[in-house]
């Protein structure tokens, strides 16, 4: 028998050292469209979209720390004010996994004790001891070398790393990696877009890259999971934090995991494409399990040139675009203004006028004109063609290409157009003719007017479906009538 189709979509477990800030809201964003869109495809259980927060290591004890608050408290509020944020948008996730979640620390463990026994493609015992000394930053949470550091600082985080000597456990990466690069030359593990599988590509082939430990000393990060076999020891957080996309589906023998693992679409920034890219697959050829299908790396955004820092004060907390814009013009206003894979500047001066001119002008009038013509000129009642949907299907495939932008683009190009197509027909003055011939006339504009309505709705299912509904139910009511208030409120000055 056929496997039916599927679709796993999981983003990146956020760090609970702060506050979700516009950065995460993409990432979770992209991902919602994802799911609305292929729950419509491929039936509702058949999705499966995981996001959730990552909650162990040096970091985010440090934070708690700062704060004078245990580790657990302190990440329990955090946590929930990522569930806050996306619910406040309308995210509509099926699990939200917390890495201090029972279920996930016992299959850390058990993920851990596997490869303890699993021996490499080479033969070799898949995780050694060993001791390390190196440099760790604790804002990457990894082993930073002296040559990428800039003024003795790290380059990300403007701190000077830790000195670290301690006995590890390792991961034996090297013997994996040949695997790892023909998958991904073959595309057997798609990174999207073609820019970052070269960068991966370009890193696979240095051949140097090093073991990574999977283990860290308690006495250093006391802040994790504990290693069954060695009681010196915690779970290094990134291996910690990877198995999430495991221990969601109750892996290794939960139905959910039976249904929807190999993962269909990993969403991550590039900020950690190498976990992504190159550990998580050793991890899970360890596991004798296969990799995802695609990993779907998108753009880091700055604001005016600059990372998002509590420091330089300039982060962007999504709450407050939703207080402003309600949550589907927040979706809207973030999605719209650069490429999925583009690196750029989030310019939320510019979000007011796009708002009035796109979602107030734009949408909002549009379904108020034709629903007032068609129920002041007909009342209320108008046959249209429901059949088709070439935007609907030019805004599917766009979306499955992961070109959001571009599907909003062509969906507000529509708008445009029939706004247009109004101020060219001009109803209102055929509505006043006698003659018969103008009255068919405004009965076959308002008619295509109407399609076009119809179908801009279905095409925006996926990203505003609240909008899209109350459109699609205004369409399909008995008689069509103008809503008492229109879709999004104009701005007050
Ligand atoms: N906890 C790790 C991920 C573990 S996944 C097994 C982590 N967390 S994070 O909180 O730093 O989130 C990183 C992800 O959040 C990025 O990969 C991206 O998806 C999103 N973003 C965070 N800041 C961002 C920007 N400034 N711009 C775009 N996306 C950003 O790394």
């Amino acid at each position: 028998m056929k496997n039916k189709a599927k679709y796993y979509i999981t983003t990146p477990i956020y760090y609970v050292n702060d506050k979700p800030h516009i950065g995460h809201a993409y990432t979770t964003i992209v991902a919602d469209v994802l799911a609305r869109h292929y729950r419509q495809k491929l039936g509702k259980d058949n999705v499966y979209f995981l996001t959730g927060t990552d909650e162990h290591g040096a970091k985010i004890a440090d934070s708690a720390a700062k704060l004078n608050i245990d580790p657990q408290t302190f990440t329990d509020q955090i946590s929930s004010q990522f569930k806050i944020a996306w619910a406040q948008l309308d995210i509509s996730y099926d699990q939200f996994i917390r890495t201090t979640d029972s279920k996930h620390k016992k299959i850390v463990q058990d993920i851990l004790v596997k490869l303890k026994s699993t021996k490499t493609p080479l033969n070799n015992d898949c995780l050694y001891q060993a001791d390390y000394e190196g440099l760790y930053c604790v804002g990457c949470e990894k082993f930073i070398l002296e040559s990428e550091l800039v003024d003795g600082l790290c380059p990300d985080h403007k701190v000077a790393p830790q000195k670290l000597a301690e006995k590890n456990w390792f991961f034996k990466l090297a013997d994996y990696l040949p695997i790892i690069t023909e998958k991904i030359k073959k595309d057997e593990l798609v990174i999207f877009p073609e820019n970052r599988k070269k960068e991966v590509l370009g890193l696979l082939e240095k051949q140097n890259l090093p073991d990574f430990s999977i283990s860290r000393s308690r006495v250093s990060v006391p802040w994790g999971i504990d290693l069954p076999w060695d009681d010196t020891q915690k779970a290094y957080v990134w291996v910690d934090a990877l198995s999430n996309y495991l221990s969601a589906l109750d892996y290794p023998a939960g139905d959910n995991f039976k249904k929807f693992w190999p993962a269909d679409c990993q969403l991550l920034a590039l900020d950690i494409l190498k976990f992504h890219a190159i550990y998580w697959p050793a991890i899970l050829l360890s596991l004798d399990l296969p990799l995802p299908k695609t990993l779907n790396i998108h753009g880091f955004f700055t604001i005016d040139g600059q990372k998002m820092s509590k420091t330089i004060g300039n982060v962007v907390n999504p709450n407050d675009l939703v207080a402003i814009y309600g949550a589907e013009a927040t979706k809207y206003l973030i999605l719209s203004q650069f490429a999925f894979g583009a690196e750029s500047d989030i310019r939320v001066e510019d979000f007011p006028a796009k708002y009035n001119a796109d979602l107030v002008n734009g949408l909002g009038n549009l379904v108020s004109r034709v629903t007032n013509m068609v129920e002041q000129y007909l009342d209320g009642q108008v046959a249209f063609d429901h059949e088709n949907l070439v935007l609907v299907n030019e805004v599917k495939a766009k979306i499955e290409a992961l070109d959001f932008r571009g599907a909003l683009l062509k969906i507000w190009q529509t708008i445009q157009n029939s706004n247009a197509l109004i101020d060219t027909t001009k109803p209102w003055v055929k509505a006043k003719s006698e003659d018969t011939k103008d009255k068919e006339e405004l009965k076959k504009d308002l008619s295509l007017m109407t399609a076009n309505l119809y179908n801009i709705a279905l095409a925006l299912a996926s990203f505003m479906p609240q909008a899209s509904q109350a459109i699609l139910d205004i369409l399909q009511a008995e008689k069509i009538k103008k809503p008492e208030v229109g879709l999004f409120q104009r701005l007050e000055k």
